[in-house]
């Protein structure tokens, strides 16, 4: 299948699940991921602010500038420039930017991605090689090859988000690891 159709198919089917089901499945993932070596051993961490059927980041958000850990969030800065990414010190840092995806308010601290030591990546599937089919905008995968440098990559997505194999090209890169419900 094309990266296209599984992304619409896969997003289709998240969308369908029942909030209470999601809301039993993000509380797993929250445990899990902070519960992680990635996460403990992570000072500066780059996350997404979960929209719509994502999973729950808010959460983990909150928990991790109380754990004292330097949160930053992507804002989606044009088509032609991509996403930079600011410091948050608090949720209401955040407000509705793109696609009414909530992003960090003029003000906040750009940070320079040398500082990131971990990357919690969305994405509407993924498989169990790290392959990752994201919204189709190219943002994250442009972002991390911009880097130019390896960094830990850990993806949060419910199972029903983890197939046998998704289609990649050669732009796509890889995560590290996927946590699941
Ligand atoms: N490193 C890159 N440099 C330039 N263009 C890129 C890069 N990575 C991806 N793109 C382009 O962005 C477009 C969207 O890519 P793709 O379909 O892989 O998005 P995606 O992985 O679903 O989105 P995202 O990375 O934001 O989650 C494609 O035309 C792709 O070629
Ligand atoms: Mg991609």
């Amino acid at each position: 299948m094309e990266k296209k159709e599984i992304r619409e198919k896969v997003l289709q089917l998240r969308d369908q699940q029942k909030p209470a089901d999601r809301a039993l499945w993000d509380d797993i993932i929250y445990g899990k991921f902070t519960g992680s070596e990635d996460y403990r051993d992570a000072g500066v961490i780059f996350i997404f602010v979960s929209f719509r059927s994502e999973v729950d980041t808010h959460r983990i958000i909150r928990k991790a500038l109380e754990d004292g850990k330097t949160v930053v969030v992507p804002k989606v800065v044009s088509k032609k420039e991509g996403m930079k990414v600011f410091r948050i010190g608090s949720m209401s840092d955040l407000e509705a930017g793109y696609f009414g995806v909530l992003e960090p308010k003029e003000g906040c601290l750009p940070i320079p991605s040398e500082e990131i030591d971990l990357v919690v990546m969305p994405g509407a599937a993924f498989d169990r090689e790290g392959g990752r089919i994201g919204y189709g905008g190219g943002f994250y995968d442009r972002y991390l090859s911009e880097m130019g440098r390896e960094v830990r990559k850990v993806a949060l997505a419910y199972r029903m988000q983890v197939l046998d194999k998704v289609t990649m090209d050669e732009n796509d890169i890889r995560v590290d690891s996927i946590i699941t419900n």
